[in-house]
């Protein structure tokens, strides 16, 4: 069956950010798709939560409260994963988020600097644990959260945009180093998912409605539309992708105004 090589029967995943919105998609979508899976973020409550939704699915769980932007903590919650799933072959490095929006004149080094350690030296640091774990056993595949704001860069967000640009490049470096040992690295950047994140702009209807104007497929995407998306990149059946930097964004990166 050609489908098989989508299955994660057998894999066992460890996904930041668990605790809501994409990340809790993806954990919930590897368990539905045969995963065990580790879930890492601050939330002990909202971990529990998802960790029944990922049980009742059949599969073993794994949680870690962690601060992703706190070394010792990492160290920590890594150790704790790979000791309780055994093993882990699937990394998605996903816990992010913009913080906060403001033009860069205003910005202050603490700000700017809290937006790169929360999105991309978070994501090196899971990457140096976890990687060494894949090269050592010579399998694995690394899923980064980057975002839209990588192929369309969005006044306002200067420092979360170059964040995430240096997450597509360090993957594209990570393909490169970690290729001959069979452990494969790849990106993929949401465009407006419907989560905490923005729930700014979706308290107001016409907000919501003004942002995905541009977007060609003309709506929001739900959580769980970027779950294909990382069971493909997770699975056998991306066996040959690496270093790849994919959109799920409804086209909005390719968008122009409606002015013609
Ligand atoms: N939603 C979008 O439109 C969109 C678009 C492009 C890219 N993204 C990216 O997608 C990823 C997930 O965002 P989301 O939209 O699902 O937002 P969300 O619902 O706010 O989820 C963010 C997740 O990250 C975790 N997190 C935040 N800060 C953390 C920290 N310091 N330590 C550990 N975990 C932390 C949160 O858990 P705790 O609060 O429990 O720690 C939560 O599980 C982010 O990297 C974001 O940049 C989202």
């Amino acid at each position: 069956m050609v489908l098989e090589m989508f299955s994660l029967e057998g894999k066992r995943a460890l996904v930041t950010g668990a605790s809501r919105g994409i990340g809790e998609a993806i954990a919930v979508g590897y368990a539905k798709a045969g995963a065990d899976v580790a879930l890492v973020a601050r939330s002990a409550e909202d971990l529990d939560r998802v960790a029944d939704r990922v049980r009742s699915e059949g599969r073993s769980v794994v949680t870690a409260v962690c601060d992703v932007t706190d070394d010792a903590q990492i160290d920590r919650a890594v150790a704790s994963c790979i000791d309780g799933l055994g093993f882990i072959d699937v990394l998605v490095n996903n816990a992010g988020g913009p913080v906060f929006n403001a033009p860069l004149i205003d910005f202050r080094d603490d700000g700017f600097r809290r937006i790169v350690e929360l999105n991309l030296l978070s994501t090196a640091r899971f990457c140096q644990r976890v990687g060494a774990h894949m090269v050592e056993r010579r399998n694995g595949s690394v899923l980064n959260n980057a975002s839209v704001t990588v192929l369309h860069p969005n006044g306002t967000q200067a420092a979360y945009g170059a964040a995430k640009a240096g997450v597509v490049n360090m993957t594209q470096a990570l393909a490169q180093e970690w290729g001959p040992s069979g452990v494969r690295v790849n990106a993929f950047s949401p465009g407006f998912v419907r989560t905490h994140i923005n729930r700014k702009l979706l308290a107001s209807d016409e907000a919501s409605a003004t942002a995905v104007e541009p977007v060609p497929l003309g709506r929001w995407a739900d959580p769980e539309e970027m779950v294909g998306l990382a069971i493909f990149l997770a699975s056998d059946a991306s066996s040959y992708v690496t270093g790849a930097h994919i959109a799920a964004d409804g086209g909005l990166s390719l968008a122009w105004p409606h002015v013609f």
